[in-house]
């Protein structure tokens, strides 16, 4: 039984040296949302402090992150959320993913579902207000419209009336 535990403190001790490559990228990002549509201070604002610690090229890392295994139960998040949806990607989205994206978002926000909940248990600055879903949301929906003015909505992969 000793063995074991004395084992299992060795591994502990090893895996602290063992980290997965940060999600930071240097400089501006060429397919940020940002390059392609107008995202006011307000929206900017809760992106960075509610959603791009996984959604974007740029993760500012908890000095927790320094302990592992956290560091890989943190990657595996941010390396899920960017697969999804990454917004220093997003300009290089077909028509079709952008507007599907944001339809997800749209949905998202308001049912609460992100941020995650295992995110804003710390960060209780993420949890967004009704006045913060409703800029965020309208936001996205407002891109929805430009993508709908200058595609057809079969290219969107939309049905002809709006959800
Ligand atoms: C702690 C990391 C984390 C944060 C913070 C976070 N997300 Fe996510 N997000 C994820 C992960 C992981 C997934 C994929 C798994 C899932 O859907 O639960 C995801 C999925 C999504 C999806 C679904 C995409 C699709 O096509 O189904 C949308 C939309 C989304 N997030 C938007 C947001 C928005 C908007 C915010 C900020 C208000 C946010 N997320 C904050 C981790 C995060």
């Amino acid at each position: 039984m000793k063995k074991i535990w004395l084992t299992l403190l060795v591994l502990l001790v090893i895996i602290q040296f063992i980290h997965p490559k940060k999600n930071q990228a240097a400089g501006a990002q060429p397919a940020a949302i940002g390059t392609q549509y107008a995202v006011p201070d307000s929206v900017q604002h809760i992106l960075a402090v509610s959603c791009n610690d996984c959604h974007s090229n740029n993760t500012v890392y908890p000095w927790y992150s320094k302990l592992q295994p956290v560091d890989w139960w943190l990657n595996h998040h941010v390396n899920e959320g960017k697969e999804e949806l990454n917004f220093d990607a997003f300009a290089d989205y077909s028509p079709r993913k952008q507007y599907h994206k944001l339809d997800e978002l749209i949905k998202e926000v308001k049912e609460d579902g992100m941020p995650l909940d295992s995110y804003t248990w710390i960060h209780k600055d993420a949890l967004l207000s009704t006045e913060q879903k409703a800029t965020l949301t309208n936001w996205a929906d407002g891109i929805r419209r430009q993508l709908e003015q200058k595609y057809p909505p079969d290219s969107l992969n939309r049905p002809g009336k709006r959800p």
